[in-house]
C-alpha cells in the first residue's frame, strides 16, 4: 500500500511516498528556513505564503521520484496539526481537495505522533540513508524532543499509548532556538550549537536544573534565563542590559564556552528523564524522534547511559519531513475508517 504524506505545519513544505508503512519511496522537502533567519524563529505569514507556493510542486516531485503515478497512490495522509494555523491550513486544504479529484481515502494525523513513525521506517533504495535495521517493537519508550514539543511517551501498541511527562514551560529546542539568538547563531540553533559546541568547555558555566513534581517532567527556561544573566556578566552588563545587543560584546571562546554548556545542560536534563522512564517501564527499547534527535551528543549520551537499544531515524527523517506523516498513516489505515474530505479540519493546538 503506497500512501502519500504531505506535511506544512511550520516552515518546511514537504512531500513523500511510504510504501507499507516501511519503505521510503521519496521524500521532499521545501523549506522556507532562509527567509526565516534573519529574524532568529519562523514568522507565520511568510510560512503559510511559501507553502502556497511549494506545495504542489513538492507533491509532483515526490510523486515523480517515486516513479510513481497517482493511479498507484492508495491513500493520502497529511498533518492536521499542531502546529502554525496558517501553514496547517495550506497542506491540508491540499490534501483535502486532492484526495477528492483523485479519489484517495485521506487521513489526518498528530504531527507529534508522526515523528516517532519515523523510526518504522527501514527501507528504501534512495541513497543517502541510514535507517533503523528494524522497526521497534512494543512496548517502546519515546523521547520526542522538537522546537514545539518535550515529552515522553510510553507506546503499548499502535495506537496505545501515554504520555509520561513533558516540558512544563519551554520545548527544549525552542530553548537551544533562544540561546542560540542570545549568543549570535543563526537559526535553527540547536545545529550552530552543535557545531561551535566541540570547541568550548561544557563545565565553563553550571546551570541550574529544576526540582519537577515528576521525574519525566522537564524545565528548560531555567538554564536558557541563566545563559542570559552569565552573558551579561561575562560582558560586563548588568541583568538590564537587552538580549540582542550582548552577541556583538561575546569572544568566539565564550560563545562556544556558553554552547557547549547549554549543550551539556540540555543533553543531560533529557538523559535523566529517558533514565529513569527505561527503568521503571521496561520497554523493548528508546525512540528518539523530533528534530533535536538529530543532536549527536545527545544520541551519544543516551547510549552510553541506557541499557536498552537506542533507535533513531535517519537525521533528514528527524526533522520536519512527510515520511513520517506517509509511515504514520499507513498504520492509522489498517486500523481506523478515512476521514472524510469535506469536513476534515486543521487543529493547531493538537496534543498526544
Ligand atoms: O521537529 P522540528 O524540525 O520542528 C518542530 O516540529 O519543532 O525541530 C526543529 C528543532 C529546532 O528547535 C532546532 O534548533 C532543533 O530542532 N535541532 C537541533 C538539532 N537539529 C535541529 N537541536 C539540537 N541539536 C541538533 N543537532
Ligand atoms: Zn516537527
Amino acid at each position: 500500500m503506497k500512501i502519500l504524506g504531505i506535511e506544512s505545519s511550520a516552515d518546511e513544505t514537504a512531500a513523500a511516498v511510504v510504501e507499507d508503512g516501511h519503505r521510503l519511496l521519496s521524500s521532499e522537502v521545501a523549506s522556507s528556513l532562509d527567509l526565516h533567519q534573519k529574524y532568529g524563529g519562523i514568522v507565520p505569514e511568510i510560512a503559510a505564503r511559501s507553502h502556497i507556493e511549494s506545495i504542489l510542486p513538492t507533491i509532483e516531485k515526490a510523486l515523480e521520484m517515486a516513479g510513481t503515478g497517482w493511479e498507484n497512490i492508495d491513500a493520502i495522509a497529511v498533518t492536521r496539526g499542531p502546529g502554525l494555523l496558517g501553514s496547517l491550513l495550506i497542506g491540508l486544504m491540499t490534501a483535502r481537495t486532492l484526495s477528492i479529484a483523485k479519489n484517495k481515502p485521506l487521513y489526518g494525523i498528530n504531527h507529534v505522533e508522526a515523528h516517532v513513525y519515523a523510526n518504522f521506517i527501514t527501507d528504501t533504495k534512495l541513497p543517502g540513508y541510514d535507517l533503523n535495521n528494524e522497526a521497534p517493537s512494543f512496548p517502546f519508550l519515546a523521547l520526542i524532543v522538537s522546537g514545539g514539543h518535550t515529552q515522553l511517551v510510553l507506546f503499548r501498541g499502535p495506537a496505545d499509548y501515554e504520555l509520561l511527562g513533558q516540558t512544563v514551560d519551554d520545548a527544549v529546542g525552542e530553548a537551544f532556538d533562544k540561546v542560540a539568538k542570545v549568543i549570535g547563531l543563526p537559526y535553527p540553533g540547536g545545529v550552530s550549537i552543535e557545531k561551535i559546541a566541540p570547541s568550548g568547555d561544557p563545565n565553563f558555566l553550571e546551570l541550574p536544573r529544576a526540582r519537577m513534581n515528576s521525574a519525566y517532567d522537564f524545565s528548560f527556561s531555567g538554564p536558557k534565563t541563566a545563559v542570559l544573566r552569565a552573558a551579561q556578566k561575562m560582558t560586563g552588563k548588568d541583568f538590564t542590559f537587552p538580549s540582542t545587543g550582548l552577541a556583538a560584546l561575546l569572544t568566539d571562546t565564550q560563545r562556544a564556552d556558553i554552547a557547549a554548556s547549554f549543550q551539556k545542560s540540555a543533553v543531560e536534563t533529557l538523559a535523566d528523564a529517558a533514565q529513569e522512564a527505561v527503568s521503571r517501564t521496561k520497554p523493548t527499547c528508546l525512540v528518539i524522534a523530533g528534530g533535536v534527535a538529530a543532536s549527536r551528543k545527545l544520541r551519544e549520551v543516551l547510549s552510553e547511559r541506557l541499557d536498552v537499544p537506542l533507535l533513531s531515524p535517519d537525521i533528514k527523517l528527524c526533522t520536519d519531513n512527510a515520511a513520517m506523516i506517509a509511515a504514520l498513516g499507513y498504520f492509522k489505515s489498517q486500523a481506523a475508517e478515512a476521514d472524510d474530505p469535506y469536513t476534515l479540519t486543521v487543529e493547531p493546538g493538537l496534543s498526544m
